[in-house]
């Protein structure tokens, strides 16, 4: 028996539970959980609410709140969103509590005495006019790498510089927009260099890992470990331990990862056995999982175990599985609430069950790449896969075997061998080692591709037919399927619990006592059935109040292409007008006004997005064959351009269709913008949070749009120009 300690990573308090936290970090950790539990391994699953740090800090000034108020609201309603999904964690607590400040501060000080945190003086922004020292996220700057005037405190996101305090240009505060001033203050530092060998040695000695965690976390190694600050100059936190430092928090990082002990320690300290934690974090057998987003892969794979190393006598990750994201794609059916966005838990309880999202967010989880999500797709998987294949097996099995029989033998011959119940054994081997593997979405369609040799299996029985000659040879076959569903029931129960249970219930087998792997081989002697129901609903996509319906009207047809710009000269007779040599899947000539905003060297070799399909023009004695399409924003302009290593050739949207030339005013009916992308959110206004992204979209009857190229979002050139700019 495995004894396994399953750690989900703490969502941040400062906004409700959407979609991308479900399908990064929090399903599969539940599935895997689950799944340890039938096959009666020792598991416990524990997190809990991140409720320190600056997230929190900026989200309550948002709303006027205090950061507490702000940290136990979201805290409520994600508790309770991740209980009504059922996701069963062992404990879900926060880090706002006296025992986590206690075990966070001890480890802290156990440290610090260690000698892995020493003191040093740094320079920090501090602003005068609200008196306080500012996170990197309250401080904007000129970037004096690249001029980029957005640039953040600690890093400019245009040229990926990253700076030291003091060399922003013009440093100013966001809370009042004030020059900030540097002032000297004194850090406690951990050693993390230090841990650059024993780190190393720990990433090689690992097995069965994603290759690209592991890949990351030593290529982060091997371009050099720094000492990092432990402590910030807040209010909001976890003091830090030493009358020295007081007036201090433990950064925020640092204090959150070692939740997954003080959970553990929680979880123990309610029951009789306040010392069972120790089972779990200091015996040699215990297996720690961590299941997060890929944004949170180094504090898992170097902070957090170089602290574990550090401080000796405590468990190891044994895996690090980290997800990619998942996108709002394409789709003409949005929430009003959130248009384009990545709906929260709460809006979608509305109108789904528990299990039409964990079946659909199991079925796009972002495992090895990003993924999109979508309302569409979302009722169409439900109502296809979930309802058409799994549940109807389900419901025609039951309800012709409870009409027909209601109680039922084995047959005197055995169960029968025929394929669809002899690879139901090969289907439940695939489950458990895609599940073993944190392969979730393979282990889900193995289950629904049974479904469906279930469903022809019960077709070729034709039971309708043969009740009215062999009562006996039907009883049989039934007998057969009624396995088969039992079998299903099982294997799909970390996925769908609820369904599972209620299965178990019309078998007429306790749930409690039958819903286990092993018994997956025990075939009954006989079912004596309960009236059945069908477990899943369909989603009628029309009723769902606040769901648009996506227009028929159809967008002009934009043949939009990622080109590479070859050469670039001044147009001879105007000082607007550059010509272009552009490589876009065949060579074109451009004209185009880019000279008040890029030189010559700017542009060449740059990736670009160029509307292909534009009827040619001639601009000053020059044929212009296509636009290049760029941002505008006041005064300033950005090109479009995709990540440097996407190839050319159309985008997504633009694939396969063979697309008329058309006009400048027809191009101009296409509202083309830019959107803020935070955390998995798009807005088309208001301000865009520092640790967002902005890309390019296209606003219409189907909602707000990404376009990408080879799933790879286009954005724009120097990373932000304002959400809500207009591409033309
Ligand atoms: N709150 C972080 C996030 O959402 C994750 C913290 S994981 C922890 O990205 F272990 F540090 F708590
Ligand atoms: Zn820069």
């Amino acid at each position: 028996m495995k004894r396994i300690l399953v750690n989900v990573a703490w969502p941040y308090a400062n906004g409700a539970l959407h979609v991308g936290h479900v399908a990064g970090s929090l399903l599969g950790p539940d599935i895997f959980s689950r799944y340890h539990r039938l096959r009666g391994n020792e598991v416990i699953m524990v997190s809990g609410s991140d409720q320190h740090g600056t997230a929190v800090s900026i989200r309550a000034e948002k709303e006027g709140k205090t950061p507490e108020e702000v940290a136990e609201k979201y805290h409520r309603i994600n508790k309770e969103s991740i209980e009504w999904l059922g996701i069963k964690f062992d404990i879900f607590t926060k880090t706002h509590t006296e025992n986590h400040i206690k075990v966070s501060q001890e480890f802290f000080l156990d440290l610090y005495r260690k000698g892995f945190l020493y003191p040093k003086s740094t320079n920090q922004y501090y602003c005068i006019t609200d008196s306080r020292f500012l996170a990197d996220t309250y401080v904007i700057g000129t970037c004096p790498k690249c001029g980029y005037t957005e640039a953040k405190g600690n890093q400019c996101e245009v040229c990926r510089s990253t700076f030291e305090p003091g060399e922003l240009i013009h440093p100013r505060c966001t809370i009042c927009s004030n020059p900030t001033v540097l002032r000297e203050s004194t850090q406690l530092f951990f050693a993390l260099s230090k841990f650059s060998d024993p780190l190393q040695a720990y990433l090689r000695s690992v097995h069965g890992w994603r290759q690209n965690v592991i890949d990351f976390s030593l290529n982060w190694i091997e371009s050099g470990l720094d000492d990092r600050s432990a402590t910030r100059d807040l209010d909001w936190g976890v003091p830090v331990p030493l009358p020295e430092y007081s007036g201090k928090v433990i950064y925020v990082w640092m204090e959150a990862v070692i939740g997954y002990l003080s959970a553990t320690i929680e979880l123990f300290s309610r029951t009789g056995n306040p010392d069972g934690w120790k089972r779990y974090w200091q015996e040699e057998k215990t297996e720690h999982y961590y299941f997060m987003g890929k944004d949170n892969i180094p504090f898992h794979t170097i902070i957090w175990p170089a602290m574990l190393i550090a401080h000796g006598s405590l468990r190891l990750p044994f895996n690090v599985v980290a997800n990619e994201y998942l996108m709002p794609g394409n789709s003409k059916l949005k929430f009003s609430k959130s248009r384009g966005g990545a709906p929260e838990i709460r809006e979608l309880g509305r109108h789904f069950k528990p299990e039409h999202i964990r079946y659909y967010l199991t079925s796009v989880m972002p495992e090895g790449r990003d993924s999109t999500f979508s309302l569409e797709d979302m009722v169409a998987k439900i109502n296809n896969e979930l309802v058409a294949t799994l549940g109807n097996y389900y419901h025609r099995v039951l309800s012709f075997s409870y009409k027909n029989f209601g109680s039922l033998s084995c047959p005197a011959e055995g169960i029968d061998l025929q394929p669809a119940i002899s690879d139901s054994s090969v289907a439940a081997a695939s489950v458990s080692s895609h599940i073993e593997a944190c392969e979730f979405k393979k282990a889900l369609k193995s289950i629904i591709d049974l479904a469906q040799r279930g469903n022809q299996f019960f077709d070729r029985c034709a039971p309708w037919a043969t009740i009215k000659n062999s009562r006996e040879k039907c009883s049989a076959d039934m007998f057969n399927n009624l396995e088969l569903v039992r079998r299903l029931a099982i294997m799909s129960s970390p996925f769908l619990p609820y369904s599972s249970e209620k299965i178990m219930h019309f078998l007429g087998l306790s749930p409690e006592e039958q819903l286990k792997w092993d018994m997956l081989d025990s075939t009954p002697s006989s079912f004596t059935l309960n009236e059945p129901a069908p477990v899943f609903e369909r989603i009628d996509a029309r009723s769902i109040p606040g769901v648009l319906e996506g227009s028929a009207e159809k967008d002009s047809v934009l043949d939009m292409r990622v080109g590479l710009i070859l050469s670039v000269r001044k147009h001879p007779s105007a000082d607007k007008l550059y010509l272009l040599e552009l490589d876009i899947g065949e060579r074109r000539q451009i004209v185009a006004g880019l000279r008040p905003y890029y030189t010559e060297e700017q542009l060449t070799g740059k990736k670009v997005v160029v509307l292909a399909n534009l009827a040619t023009a001639n601009l000053r004695g020059y044929q212009s064959q296509g636009m290049i399409l760029a941002a505008e924003n006041g005064d300033s302009v950005k090109f479009l351009t995709p990540a440097s290593d996407v190839p050319v050739g159309p985008l997504d949207c633009s694939r396969g269709i063979s697309a008329g030339t058309i006009t400048i005013d027809e191009f101009r009916k296409a509202d083309l913008r830019i959107a803020c992308l935070s955390r998995g959110e798009l807005r088309l206004s208001g301000e865009c949070p520092p640790d967002s992204s902005e890309i390019a979209v296209m606003v219409g009857a189907d909602g707000i749009v990404p376009l990408k190229k080879d799933d790879v979002a286009i954005t724009v050139d120097g990373g932000k120009i304002g959400p809500g700019s207009r591409i033309r």
